[in-house]
């Protein structure tokens, strides 16, 4: 193509060719801009400037108590554009006695991200875990569905306009793809998920709104699930706006098919994010691991650069000295992009390479 376009201009003749040098020579010296894709605007130096590139933002896991932690805070607000509180959106914490809310710790993280221009992606408001004790005591479908649209309307409502988007309900699939067992599809039923969904979609219609679990990113029993749920409350005008697929991963041990499940899931007309990312390994890391683990963490990124309606991608927190990995998996660790001294490590430049469009 480019070659008989070369040959069609030499045949077309020196006047043309002529005209366009001259042309090409008065613009330069009028200092006029140079074409912009030869701008010079500073490359970027951090994750979150080199994925704003890419229409993406690169986000932490962030926890309020790490706020006096400047060297934390400093790393956080430098390299990420985006955050997600670790805990303090769960409902323990933000309805701890029935209709008594405690927003102050969530309030302080969303306040942080508001003063670093980075976006917070609120999680979670429905989940069986971190769930307040009160609500086990809950003993109807009709009681629990109203304090759980009751909660959502609290909550949502408080972070209204604060959120870009909601992690609506967490981990509500089996491995097999049947529903979990949770109080609320045990009590309310499958419909539970359609309910809070439109719940709050009134409390904050603005807000993307998601559905996270782990587990999904490859196409298996448990994404098979999630997605016939996605479509069917697409047909159904249930207000789901994107799919989280946290990946919380093992080293070497990643799907194959991510890219493939997320553009599967995109297809059906929904943002689709990486919501937790961390890859853990045995701890103490070797160099080989390490190395692996830069390996995956590029995939990852990449299996979502390649989908164009991927457009985040969070860790589960900053460095590998607050991660939650060695205290839920003992004998793991290593899972983040800056080591326990908050240095790089291999997966940061593999990140930050992919970002940039380098192989
Ligand atoms: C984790 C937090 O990081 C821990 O501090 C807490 O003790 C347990 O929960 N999937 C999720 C997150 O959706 O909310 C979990 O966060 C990690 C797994």
């Amino acid at each position: 193509m480019f070659h008989s376009l070369t040959r069609k201009w030499f045949f077309v003749g020196t006047p043309a060719l002529l005209l366009i040098v001259l042309s090409g020579t008065f613009f330069l010296f009028r200092g006029l801009p140079t074409p912009a894709s030869a701008h010079n605007a500073p490359a970027p130096t951090t994750l979150g400037a080199a994925a704003a590139l890419k229409g993406r933002t690169f986000g932490a896991a962030m926890t309020s108590n790490v706020l006096s932690d400047t060297q934390y805070s400093n790393v956080l607000s430098t390299e990420f554009t985006g955050t997600t509180p670790g805990n303090e959106m769960k409902w323990d914490t933000t309805e701890p006695t029935r209709n008594t809310f405690n927003f102050a710790p969530a309030d302080a993280i969303v306040s942080f991200a508001q003063s670093h221009h980075m976006t917070v992606r609120g999680h979670t408001l429905v989940w069986h875990s971190q769930l307040a004790g009160w609500v086990s005591s809950i003993t109807t479908g009709s009681d629990l569905l109203q304090a759980m649209k009751n909660h959502i309307a609290g909550e949502a409502g408080h972070f209204k306009g604060k959120v870009v988007s909601w992690d609506v309900v967490n981990e509500a699939f089996n491995e097999d793809g049947t529903r979990r067992a949770s109080p609320f599809e045990q009590l309310i039923g499958d419909n539970y998920i359609a309910e809070a969904f439109k719940a709050t979609h009134v409390a904050d219609p603005h807000a993307l709104l998601c559905y996270n679990d782990y587990n999904i990113e490859g196409i298996n029993a448990k994404s098979d699930a999630v997605y016939a749920m996605v479509k069917d409350f697409k047909a159904h005008g249930v207000p789901i706006g994107c799919v989280g697929f946290q990946s919380h991963f093992i080293v070497g041990q990643l799907p194959t098919d991510i890219q493939a499940n997320l553009q599967r899931f995109a297809q059906l007309g929904v943002t689709v994010q990486i919501t937790e990312l961390d890859i853990r390994m045995p701890v103490p890391a070797s160099s080989a691991d390490l190395q692996q683990q830069a390996t995956d963490y590029k995939n990852v990124v990449a299996a979502c650069l390649a989908v164009a309606r991927c457009n985040n991608i969070t860790t589960w927190g900053v460095y590998d000295g607050d991660s939650w990995i060695p205290q839920f998996f003992p004998g793991y660790g290593a899972a983040l992009l800056f080591d326990e001294n908050f240095q790089k490590k291999p997966a940061y430049n593999a990140v930050f390479q992919t970002l940039i469009g380098h192989k």
